[in-house]
């Protein structure tokens, strides 16, 4: 009763003590908690020779849905299981932080929501899941087709001059082009900033992408050495990484300054009223400054922009890329989607209303995102010990795990899960509309908009955590209805315009990871001038 009366140091440290009692009771009750769990045997070559995932998906065939990873005197415990997914993401959700993610982010994210402890997120989120406002989102229909139309006129000068010299196509690497794509989408939408990214180079964005570059690194790097005290000054991409966050802080300092300086009642008063579309500037960054006042912390705003900037870039440019490396190996799933924009969009451009009829482009976006998940792991650390349910697949008294315990959290497996998915590893956007998976649970009835109205895209609660393509529960992504608009839109005005080829093998497109799912040397696609205008 002490414990809980007063919230003073030494109340908590008892706490924790009685906590790690109650920890190791369990355990030996248990027979050693992790103990009696399944365990996979990493050897070294598994964390070089192929992305990780890979593996833990094979191990999952092999042991089961829930299993113990262990690196020597190192385990994580890898999930894939959506009843013990829905307990960590949901039910017992603050129970966990994200342990291992956010030691590697936190440098560079400081407390933005994907690090942060629980006390800041808690605080950070009510402020702003408002921002990302239905209304706010159809502003930013009109962004993400500027920047998409941008793009393609990109492409048809190419093509032009492609032309003029006797081709007929021309060879892009989309991925850098979609990467490119989404940093001006979340450049202007989150923070009214134009990095001009499709059309020219700046110090800011390679700045950006050498942060990115750096924070995949880490998330592939076990040891984290840059945590040692002199690695940011004698290591030299530790020295890079210092300065190219230099220059992003600077850049989001400045315009953190200026959204303050230029605070006006005008701009409040229709943000109040949410009349985003008069709204000269309807950036997340203008809405967190004016509705929370000048006084709001310019440290948390920055650790936010930052968050946001790399939550929203590199995971829709991905999903993207995946998209085409899908259609381009299924020449009748790209006619198919074409005939729908055609019919929906003539030769306009989407808007917030027309773009809710692109459901087969919808569609293919989400089986992107249910075959290459970004990103494809999730990652926690139980702040105290618990006891995971038992999973579907046949574990049914579930395992205890002591605090500490690092989880992966394989979205790639649930997914991919051949006990939930007929062909798993196949390209079929049509399986959301057909499927009929029966989990014992809750139970899946397909992807219907009429039993969940508003919603855009199949989801976790419809599948009961089966699917997780924005994660679940109260850290679930704040973009997802952002991201999947964004995607729709860039892949619409793409078929609108051109057909598109592979331009080697499938086999060819090498697999990178680090937070997000990646090639090794760019999507390299031929683009060609439509063929077929219905
Ligand atoms: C969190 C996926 C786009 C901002 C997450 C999570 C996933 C995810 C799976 C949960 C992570 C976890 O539980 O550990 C994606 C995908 C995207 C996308 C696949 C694109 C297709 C965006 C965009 C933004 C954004 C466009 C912002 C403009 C965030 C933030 C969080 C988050 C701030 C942390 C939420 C919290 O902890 O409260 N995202 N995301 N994401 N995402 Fe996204």
């Amino acid at each position: 009763i002490r414990c809980q009366s007063t919230s003073t140091n030494e109340p908590k440290t008892r706490r924790n003590i009685l906590d790690n009692a109650s920890n190791l009771l369990t355990n030996l009750l248990s027979g050693g908690g992790l103990g009696s769990m399944p365990k996979a045997e990493g050897a070294v070559s598994d964390l070089f020779g192929r992305p990780l995932f890979f593996s833990l998906y094979d191990w999952f065939l092999e042991h089961g849905s829930v299993y113990k990873l262990a690196f020597g005197p190192k385990a994580f415990v890898v999930v894939s299981d959506p009843i013990v997914a829905r307990h960590i993401l949901r039910e017992n959700a603050f129970s966990y932080d994200k342990g291992i993610l956010a030691d590697i982010l936190e440098p560079i994210m400081g407390k933005g929501l994907i690090p942060a402890d629980l006390d800041t997120w808690k605080q950070r989120r009510r402020v702003i899941v408002p921002g990302f406002h239905a209304l706010y989102l159809e502003a930013m229909v009109k962004t993400f087709t500027d920047c998409s139309e941008t793009t393609i006129l990109k492409f048809e000068k190419l093509l032009e001059a492609e032309h003029s010299s006797g081709g007929n196509a021309i060879e892009l690497d989309l991925e850098a082009e979609f990467s490119s794509l989404a940093l001006d989408i979340i450049g202007l939408s989150v923070f009214n900033y134009d990095f001009g990214s499709v059309t020219k180079e700046s110090p800011v964005i390679k700045a950006v992408y050498g942060t990115l570059f750096e924070a995949e690194h880490r998330s592939t790097f076990y040891i984290p050495y840059w945590k040692f005290p002199l690695a940011k000054w004698i290591v030299p991409r530790q020295r890079k990484f210092q300065n190219d966050l230099k220059v992003i802080n600077d850049c989001l300092d400045g315009l953190i300054r200026n959204a303050k300086d230029t605070r006006q009642e005008t701009d409040i008063e229709k943000l109040q009223q949410r009349d985003y579309l008069n709204l000269k500037d309807a950036s997340l960054l203008r809405f967190l400054v004016d509705m929370r006042g000048a006084d709001v912390d310019d440290c948390q705003l920055r650790d936010d922009l930052m968050t946001m900037l790399i939550a929203g870039h590199e995971t829709t440019a991905a999903v993207l890329t995946w998209a085409v490396f899908f259609l381009a190996q299924n020449p009748s799933k790209i006619r198919k989607a074409q005939a729908e924009i055609d019919s929906v969009l003539g030769q306009e451009r989407p808007s917030f209303e027309s773009l809710k009829k692109l459901e087969y482009i919808r569609l293919i976006v989400t089986e992107a995102l249910r075959l290459y998940p970004q990103p494809p792991l999730l990652i926690r650390r139980a702040l105290k010990p618990d006891v995971l349910p038992g999973g579907y697949n046949g574990d049914k008294d579930g395992y205890p795990i002591p605090a500490g315990t690092d989880i992966f959290l394989s979205v790639y497996n649930l997914h991919r899960s051949p006990y939930f998915w007929d062909r798993p590893h196949e390209f079929e956007p049509e399986r959301f509309l057909e499927q009929r998976m029966d989990l014992g649970i809750e139970g899946w009835s397909g992807f219907d908009p009429t039993r969940s109205p508003g919603a855009l895209y199949p989801n976790e609660i419809i599948s009961d955590y089966a699917f997780l393509p924005f994660g679940g529960g109260p850290r679930k992504c704040v973009g997802d209805q952002f991201a999947v608009m964004e995607s729709t839109v860039g892949l619409a005005m793409l078929l609108q315009k051109f057909d598109v080829e592979l331009k080697g093998s499938p086999e060819s497109v090498e697999l990178v990871t680090g937070a997000t799912i990646h090639t090794k040397n760019g999507l390299w696609c031929k683009l060609k001038k439509r063929s077929n205008i219905h």
